[in-house]
């Protein structure tokens, strides 16, 4: 496997003509443009990166864009795998241990999310300041490679307290407010039952979504320290009496996507 990422990441780096990223950014549904703002942008479908996936999911343009943000170079993936589409765990995360290779200090993660706390709002942001995966799988299943991480892994310091922080004084920095809260990772891809709401928020969920478990256990194991940022797009089932719909979740996300792109502008700055 390692030699394989070692490739992956060769390959990467002469597309890139050698330009290091020091962040990468995971873009999840409808927060995709914020790609399209990079200065000096090198495209790469996923489907040319040797032992990369291609997306299938609707939406997701499935390509990695090199570029600069706020003064970085900031490796941005357009568009990400999910369990739901049939990838294995592994093969989802398969590009975050890649992303260390390449140079990348800090991975951040972001999603659409059903708010399951009712406090939230659609249209709130919310620091994933810890996570519960309630796929019941995990990337890091069969043998493993000590050149990429270790066997048993921390999962405690994931995201790291000083990233939370730096995400709380980026937003005040653009006038925006800040939720924090754990996020429950679902396989999907139908959306949850009222009681399966209704348990996650007696486990302590405050946001539920489909995506960045497997990714954040894939940094954890490589050693990234990940951001996670999710937008809550809907609340969650039952909440509200509505049925879920994808539309419901695109809507919110093109609307929100303006303030989410100034909220990670800044971050990267600050990073
Ligand atoms: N549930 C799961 N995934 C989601 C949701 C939701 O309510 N909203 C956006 N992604």
């Amino acid at each position: 496997m390692y030699e394989k990422m070692r490739e992956s990441a060769a390959f990467l780096s002469r597309a890139f003509g050698g330009r290091i990223p020091s962040v990468a950014l995971v873009l999840g549904s409808g927060l995709g443009p914020l790609a399209d703002e990079l200065k000096d942008p090198v495209t790469v479908p996923f489907g040319e990166v040797p032992y990369f996936c291609r997306s299938t999911a609707p939406d997701h343009a499935g390509r990695l864009v090199l570029g600069e943000l706020s003064g970085k170079t900031v490796l941005c993936m357009q568009g990400r795998l999910h369990g739901y589409e049939g990838y294995t765990p592994a093969e989802v995360s398969y590009p975050i241990p890649v992303f260390k290779l390449l140079g990348v200090k800090t991975v951040i993660l972001t999603n659409a999310a059903g708010g399951i706390n009712l406090d939230f709002s659609a249209g709130d942001f919310m620091v994933i300041d810890d996570h519960i995966n309630f796929t019941g799988k995990s990337p890091l299943t069969g043998p493993n490679d000590d050149r990429v991480g270790p066997r048993f892994n921390d999962m405690c310091h994931v995201s790291p307290k000083d990233l939370c922080v730096l995400a709380d004084q980026a937003a005040k920095n653009c006038g925006l407010s800040l939720r924090h809260g754990v996020y429950v990772g679902v396989n999907g891809p139908q959306y949850e039952t009222a009681a399966e709401i209704r348990m996650f928020r007696t486990m302590g969920g405050d946001a539920v979504g489909m995506s960045t478990v497997f990714e954040s256990i894939a940094a954890a194991h490589c050693g990234l320290p990940v951001l996670a940022v999710s937008m809550i797009t809907n609340m969650a089932a039952g909440v509200t009496g509505n049925a879920l719909s994808d539309e419901e979740v695109k809507e919110m996300a093109a609307k929100g996507g303006e303030r989410f792109q100034t909220l990670m502008r800044e971050i990267v700055a600050l990073l």
